[in-house]
C-alpha cells in the first residue's frame, strides 16, 4: 500500500498532476471524517458491495484503499455501515434490478441516520438513462461516477463533504491510466493485477466496451514493478486482468505481446503462480500456447469464452471465429498442455438461435467436455447490436435450452473433475473452510478447491494434498 505524503499543505490549491492531486484530497477527506467521528463520538465505517467480475472486485480493492486511508474502519455488514458503496455492474439485466432493490432499503436506513453516505459507481453508472433515473427518484444517493475515473474517489468524496448536493461525475471515455493509488488486497497472499482496461471488440449483444471504453494497456514496467512490490509483501499468486488479455500491448507506444508480458512476470522471483482471464479465442496466439507449455509458474487453467457452438450464431454475435476454429485451437491447447483445465461461458437464446443452432452448443460441450462453464441467458441490453435484432426467442424456449444445457455441462463436470481423485497435487492454503472450521480449502493449480483437515496457519502457503474424493465440483482430501 502506499503511504501518504506527509508535507501535503491543506492551505494550497489541490495539485493539478495525478496521484498527487487524490494525495492531497486524501488528507482533506481525513478532516471531514475526524471531525464527523468526533461530533458522533465513535469510529464510522464502510461497506463496499461489488457486483460483477473480477475487474470490478479488483476496483472494490482500490476503493477500500482509499477508504482507510481516509480513516474509515470496515463493516461487513451494509446495514450498519456509515458508508455504503455500490460497485456495479449491467452485463445482464437482473445486475441492474438488484441494485435498485437494494437501493431502497438503504434509503429506510438513511432515513435514520442522515450523515450516512451511499456511493454508487461501476459500470452501471456508465448508462445515461440509470443516472437520469437515480437524479430523478434516488436523490438520496450523494455520489454517482463511473469506471473511467474510479482514481477520483478520494476527490469526490471530499467535494460531497463540502457541497449539499448529490455528487456526479461521469467519463464517456479517457485514455489516461493513473498509477500508484491507495490500494488494499482482500488476501494476502494473493492479488489481481490489471493490466488492460476496456474493450474493442464489440461482440454485438455486450455493453462492455460501451461502459468500459476503449482498449488501454498499462505499460509493462508498471505492471512488473506493481508485481514486485505485491511479492515483496507476501504474494505468491497473481491474476493478470483484462477484458481481453490477448489483446494487451498492442496499442502501446513500444508494441508488446501478452505472451512476452507473461514471459517477464515469469521472471519475478518470489512468485509462484500466475493466472489470467480473461481470454477471447480469436486472439489467443500459438505464441501464447508454447509460453504457457513451458512455464513453471502459470496455472494449468484457460478460461476461454465460446458464447456459442454455431458458427452462425457466432458469426451473428461478432466472435469472429467459427465452431470449427474454437475446437482446433482447444486441440492445439491441450497438445500442448495436456492436463489443462478449460472452463468457458455460454450465452443461450440469443436473437434467431434455432434449436439447431442450440444443439450445435450442446455439441461443442460435448467435445470439448468442460471443467466447468458459466452458462447465461441471453439479456438484452439497449444500445448493442443484438438489442435491435430480429427475432428475440422466446422465453419458455430459452428456459427450456438453458436447463438443458446446464445439465449436461454439470454432469460433464463433475465426470472430468473427478479424473483427478486419488492424485497428489499442490495446492495453495487460501482459507478456513467457510462451513467447518477443522478444515482448510486450498486451491489447485487447475482452480479446483480441495477442503482438507489442517491448521489455520498454514494459509497463504503451498501444501501437498491428495484428493481422496471428488464431490462433482471440489474434493475432500488430506495433507501428505
Ligand atoms: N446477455 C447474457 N450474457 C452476457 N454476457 C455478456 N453480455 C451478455 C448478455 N447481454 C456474458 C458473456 C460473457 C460473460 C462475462 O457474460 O458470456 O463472457
Ligand atoms: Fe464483451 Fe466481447 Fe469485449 Fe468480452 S470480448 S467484454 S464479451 S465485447
Amino acid at each position: 500500500m502506499n503511504t501518504m505524503n506527509p508535507e501535503i499543505n491543506l492551505s494550497k490549491e489541490a495539485p493539478l498532476e495525478e496521484p498527487e492531486r487524490q494525495y492531497y484530497y486524501i488528507e482533506k477527506a481525513k478532516k471531514y471524517v475526524k471531525e464527523q467521528m468526533e461530533k458522533l463520538g465513535r469510529q464510522l465505517t464502510f461497506c463496499v458491495v461489488t457486483f460483477g467480475c473480477q475487474m470490478n472486485a479488483r476496483d472494490s480493492e482500490k476503493l477500500t484503499g482509499v477508504l482507510r486511508q481516509i480513516g474509515y474502519t470496515e463493516e461487513s455488514n451494509e446495514e450498519k455501515a456509515d458508508f455504503v458503496i455500490y460497485n456495479t455492474c449491467t452485463v445482464r439485466e437482473n445486475a441492474n434490478m438488484r441494485v435498485y432493490g437494494r437501493l431502497g432499503q438503504l434509503n429506510r436506513i438513511k432515513r435514520r441516520k442522515p450523515y450516512m453516505m451511499i456511493a454508487l459507481c461501476g459500470c452501471m453508472m456508465q448508462e445515461p438513462e440509470v443516472v437520469e433515473k437515480l437524479k430523478k427518484s434516488y436523490r438520496f444517493v450523494d455520489i454517482i461516477f463511473g469506471t473511467h475515473n474510479i482514481y477520483k474517489f478520494a476527490e469526490l468524496i471530499a467535494t460531497r463533504f463540502e457541497s449539499e448536493r448529490m455528487v456526479i461525475d461521469i467519463w464517456k471515455d479517457t485514455d489516461k491510466i493513473v498509477e500508484n493509488l491507495p490500494s488494499e488486497r482482500k488476501f494476502p497472499f494473493k492479488s489481481g493485477v490489471n493490466i488492460m482496461f476496456g474493450c474493442n471488440n464489440f461482440c454485438s449483444y455486450c455493453i462492455v466496451p460501451y461502459v468500459r471504453g476503449r482498449e488501454r494497456s498499462r505499460d509493462k514496467e508498471a505492471i512488473i514493478a506493481e508485481i514486485k512490490r505485491l511479492v515483496a509483501d507476501g504474494v505468491v499468486e497473481v491474476m493478470l486482468l483484462g477484458q481481453n488479455v490477448n489483446s494487451y500491448g498492442k496499442t502501446l507506444e513500444e508494441p508488446i505481446s501478452f505472451a512476452e508480458l507473461l514471459k517477464e512476470v515469469e521472471k519475478i522471483e518470489g512468485l509462484e503462480r500466475i493466472r489470467f482471464m480473461t481470454s477471447h479465442p480469436k486472439d489467443l496466439s500459438d505464441e501464447l500456447i508454447e509460453v504457457m507449455k513451458d512455464s513453471k509458474k502459470i496455472c494449468k487453467h484457460l478460461h476461454l469464452p465460446v458464447q456459442s457452438g454455431s458458427s452462425r450464431i457466432l458469426e451473428k454475435m461478432n466472435r469472429r471465429y467459427t465452431k470449427e476454429q474454437y475446437l482446433e485451437l482447444v486441440r492445439k491447447i491441450r497438445e500442448a498442455v495436456p492436463d489443462i483445465s478449460l472452463t468457458t461461458d455460454i450465452i443461450v437464446g440469443f436473437p434467431g438461435e434455432t434449436e439447431e443452432d442450440f444443439l450445435e452448443t450442446m455439441d461443442i460441450v460435448e467435445k470439448v467436455r468442460y471443467d466447468s462453464a458459466f452458462t447465461f441467458i441471453y439479456s438484452k441490453r439497449t444500445g448493442t447490436p443484438a438489442a435491435v435484432m430480429e427475432e428475440q426467442v422466446p422465453q419458455e424456449i430459452v428456459k427450456d435450452r438453458f436447463d438443458r444445457l446446464l445439465k449436461r455441462v454439470q454432469e460433464i463436470s463433475s465426470e472430468v473433475c473427478a479424473v483427478h481423485e486419488g492424485t497428489t497435487q499442490t495446492v495453495l492454503v487460501e482459507s478456513v473452510n467457510d462451513h467447518d472450521e477443522t478444515l482448510l480449502t486450498g486451491r489447485l493449480s487447475n482452480n479446483l478447491l480441495v477442503h482438507f483437515p489442517g491448521d489455520a496457519g498454514l494459509i497463504g502457503s503451498f501444501a501437498d494434498v491428495r484428493l481422496d474424493e471428488c464431490k462433482g465440483f471440489y474434493y475432500l482430501g488430506t495433507m501428505v
